[in-house]
């Protein structure tokens, strides 16, 4: 009786009405199959898909009336009545054994027609949600297909990005007649537990599978305890067809398995440094590196192409002693695709860091070979994290722009991106958003002003006079003094060459800025040639000679200094820009 629990007080009344009516052949009354069960579905020898709708089943016929899990249904076109006994095995399975048609008459009747014997058929949701597969890769397993087992080469399970999904490489055995090589994706439909067996619905993809037929299969695995002594983990045996028929234990099957754990790939750790921080991003926040302590896993997300990789640390190779720089043998998995990839991470500063990565191998020693990675010539990924802290930035003073030139989109043109907002902390996300609207609303009128003037280069730069953490791109034209101005991050030098990480504070949308990479060089003392890359820190940049905008700066003197403070160089018509600017700064920089 307990699914009347499961259909509700109005529906169990109803289902008792159906059954008094029916029973009682005074009238055609109605009767709903369960609203959970609605839907399409898969069986086997059936072309058409099974729809299940209020009172029908599209391949049976009208539902008159009900008793638990007995349904009486009549065949439109026949006439003809028969019991169906219906088993919801899970949300995504249904089994059901049925009566051959006869004529009218009563459920309990029709019903006594069912042997103990009669066939089993089952029924498989179309487009189900997936669930967690019961067994968690990676796994070596041997198989046997009726004509012997095939133990040597072992096969592997490995696991997907999606733990609704596994992947199965079976490998040929030389010995054993019927075996080849092939790999198979599983996705897992529905498991459930019968008496001591448990049952597994699956779908398997693969190079032979064209229909839903060759497609859905049905498990039956057991878990093999510990103590039994043996270095077995699990048994598992797979019907032949799009069925559950026939499989009677995890022994016996079309095909059977042995399942043995393998060792597990993630055996290093992240230098902490790293792990400290949940989230980084590359500059245009294309790509992001999240760490999840839960499984120690680095999960590098690619905003571009939707793409999420799962990385593990299997080997370090090199670490200099505060592991500031390490070279790690990394196991990835993106979607069921995995293998390996050498990956060299440099800390910068606290909030910056820059990967190298190296190409993706099938095996594990080839993947930090010289062929497959090459330190001194791979290219780097520079991230930041969420919120980088601010530094004082390189040279303090007044500088003249001698000359410029811009190759990309920078500065004026664009240096705001909308950015997903998925990546965020969203308690950071609203606090930063609240500050924006007041900084836009102080500053609107300037804002429009600036727009008007259609400055397409800048004539000054001021570095560390309004405060020591930034950059102050100043364009004369002739309506007014127009202002983009940046904050520093951190930055390093490598052979004269240095690179500093930026991000633009005059926000004018209300979400992160992007950050960019100024890569300079002093010529002389007061001379430094610039240059700008805007996807990474670029080694092939040369300052002042290439990038995306390009310009040199001499040195006119130092920051003015009016009250002993900060606050400086102010021309009496643009003293109320600097003092938004201030303002802006100040609630920038107390969020
Ligand atoms: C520094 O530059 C020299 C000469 O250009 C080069 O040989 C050397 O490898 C560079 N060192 C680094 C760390 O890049
Ligand atoms: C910066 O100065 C160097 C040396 O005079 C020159 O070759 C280069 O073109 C200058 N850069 C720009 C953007 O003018």
């Amino acid at each position: 009786m307990n699914q009347w629990f499961h259909f509700g007080p109005t529906v169990a009344l109803l289902l008792t009405w159906c059954f008094q009516t029916t029973a009682t052949f005074k009238q055609q009354g109605g009767c709903y199959f369960p609203e959970k069960w609605e839907g399409t579905w898969f069986q086997s020898g059936i072309r058409q898909p099974v729809i299940i709708e209020s009172s029908r089943i599209s391949s049976k016929g009208r539902c008159l009336g009900s008793e638990g899990d007995k349904f009486l249904v009549v065949d439109d076109k026949r006439a003809c009545y028969r019991c169906v006994v219906i088993h919801e095995k899970h949300a995504n399975v249904l089994q059901y054994k049925e009566t051959y048609c006869y004529g009218r008459d009563s459920l309990p009747s029709l019903c006594s027609y069912i042997t103990g014997d009669a066939l089993l058929f089952s029924m498989f949701r179309e487009n189900a949600t997936p669930v967690p597969c019961p067994f968690k890769a990676p796994f070596t397993f041997t198989y046997n297909r009726g004509h012997g087992e095939c133990r040597s080469p072992v096969s592997n399970i490995d696991s997907c990005t999606e733990d609704t999904k596994l992947l199965l490489s079976y490998q040929s055995c030389p010995d054993v007649p019927g075996t080849e090589s092939a790999v198979e994706e599983l996705q897992c439909l529905a498991a459930w537990k019968e008496g001591s067996s448990r049952y597994l619905v699956g779908k398997v993809d693969h190079i032979h599978a064209l229909s839903n037929e060759d497609r859905y299969r049905c498990f039956v695995y057991e878990k093999v305890s510990p103590d039994a002594m043996e270095d077995v983990d699990y048994r598992v045996a797979q019907s032949g067809d799009a069925t559950c028929n026939g499989l009677f234990s995890a022994t016996e099957g079309s095909r059977t398995m042995i399942l043995r754990k393998a060792p597990s790939l993630n055996k290093c750790h992240f230098p902490s440094w790293m792990t400290n921080y949940n989230h980084w991003h590359s500059l245009d926040y294309s790509m992001t590196y999240s760490f999840h302590h839960r499984d120690a896993t680095l999960r590098i997300g690619n905003s571009t192409s939707g793409t999420e990789m799962k990385v593990l640390c299997t080997h370090v190779k090199y670490a200099s002693r505060n592991e500031s720089a390490v070279v790690l043998l990394t196991h990835f998995t993106m979607g069921c695709q995995s293998g390996y990839m050498c990956m060299s991470f440099n800390r910068r500063d606290a909030h910056v860091m820059e990967v190298q990565i190296g190409s993706q191998t099938k095996r594990l020693e080839d993947a930090c070979s010289a062929t497959n990675f090459n330190i001194s010539s791979q290219s780097y990924v520079t991230l930041v994290t969420t919120t980088p802290e601010r530094r004082t930035c390189p040279f303090m003073g007044k500088f003249e722009v001698d000359s410029l030139m811009r190759i990309g989109r920078f500065l004026h043109s664009k240096p705001y991106q909308q950015i997903d907002s998925r990546f965020f902390d969203n308690y950071f996300l609203k606090k930063k958003q609240q500050n924006v609207v007041n900084f836009q609303h102080r500053r609107s009128k300037r804002l429009d002003q600036e727009l008007d003037c259609d400055s397409d280069g800048f004539t000054n730069l001021i570095i560390g006079c309004s405060s020591v953490d930034t950059m102050e791109f100043k364009t004369d034209c002739s309506s007014a003094v127009s202002t983009t101005t940046y904050a520093c991050h951190g930055r390093w030098e490598e052979n004269g060459t240095n690179y500093l990480i930026v991000s633009p504070i005059n926000t004018k949308l209300s979400h992160l800025t992007r950050r960019y990479c100024f890569v300079y060089r002093e010529i002389a003392p007061g001379t430094i040639y610039f240059s700008t890359s805007s996807s990474n820190c670029d080694r092939n940049i040369r300052p002042g000679l290439s990038g995306e905008l390009i310009f040199n700066i001499t040195s006119i003197g130092k920051c003015i200094v009016v009250s002993g403070a900060t606050r400086v160089n102010a021309e009496p018509h643009n003293l109320g820009l600097i003092y938004t600017i201030s303002i802006a700064i100040l609630i920038y920089v107390q969020r």
